[in-house]
């Protein structure tokens, strides 16, 4: 997979309506093609990130650089990625304004005026900052904190699994154990699979 992201100059400044009509062909065509990523749009400016497969990015990307709805397209990164930043999103997408960036960690004394071709291009890591925001968790606290239970979850699950293991394996021990005593024929073989699985069963 790959993930390729820029700045551009829209050719006009786009209406809601010119953007909610972006927005519409943007999440149908990326949901059908396994795109994924996030768009900002402020002042004329666009910022977008787009991840998925190589051929389908490449694809795109033609597709977007020839777009006459903007111009002036810098290319800022193109790169190999192991897993999707913006999982979530067929296309996140905002209009800059200043109270949205009130909560991006990292942008002290940036504000919505300051979302410009020029000023974006010159600084990278405002670029970061602002591209954070929509990458797993940082969006929304409460998805984080959910994803950080389905660990601990996972976490309990694998765990209860080794004891159920442990507990079977243990119980036909003490039934094998049973039984050969009874018959007063308890193997040497016998005691050494108990002896491996008391040294397996016992606490680290
Ligand atoms: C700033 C900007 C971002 C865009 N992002 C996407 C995108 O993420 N996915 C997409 O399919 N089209 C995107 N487009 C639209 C494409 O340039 C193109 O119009 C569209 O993919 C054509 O779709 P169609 O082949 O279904 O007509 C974007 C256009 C602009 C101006």
């Amino acid at each position: 997979m790959i993930q390729v992201s820029y700045v551009s100059r829209a050719n006009k400044p786009m209406s809601a309506e010119q953007l909610l009509v972006l927005l519409m062909q943007c999440r149908d065509n990326n949901s059908a093609q396994g795109v994924t990523g996030m768009l900002l749009y402020g002042n004329g400016t666009f910022l977008q990130a787009i991840e998925g497969e190589e051929p389908v990015i490449d694809g795109l990307v033609d597709k977007i650089w020839a777009d006459r709805r903007h111009a002036d397209i810098k290319l800022l990164s193109r790169r190999r990625i192991t897993r999707r930043e913006y999982a979530d999103w067929t296309m996140a997408f905002e209009r800059v304004s200043d109270e949205g960036l009130w909560n991006v960690e990292g942008l002290v004394s940036f504000a919505a005026r300051d979302f410009n071709y020029d000023y974006l291009v010159g600084h990278q890591p405002v670029v970061a900052a602002l591209m954070d925001r929509y990458r797993e968790p940082h969006y929304d606290q409460l998805i984080g904190e959910i994803n950080a239970k389905d660990k601990v979850i996972e976490h309990l699950k694998a765990a209860l699994a080794q004891v159920r293991d442990r507990a079977q394996v243990t119980r036909l021990a003490l039934e094998s154990l049973t039984e050969a005593g009874r018959k007063g024929e308890c193997t040497d073989e016998l005691l050494g699979m108990c002896e491996a699985i008391i040294a397996s069963v016992r606490p680290r």
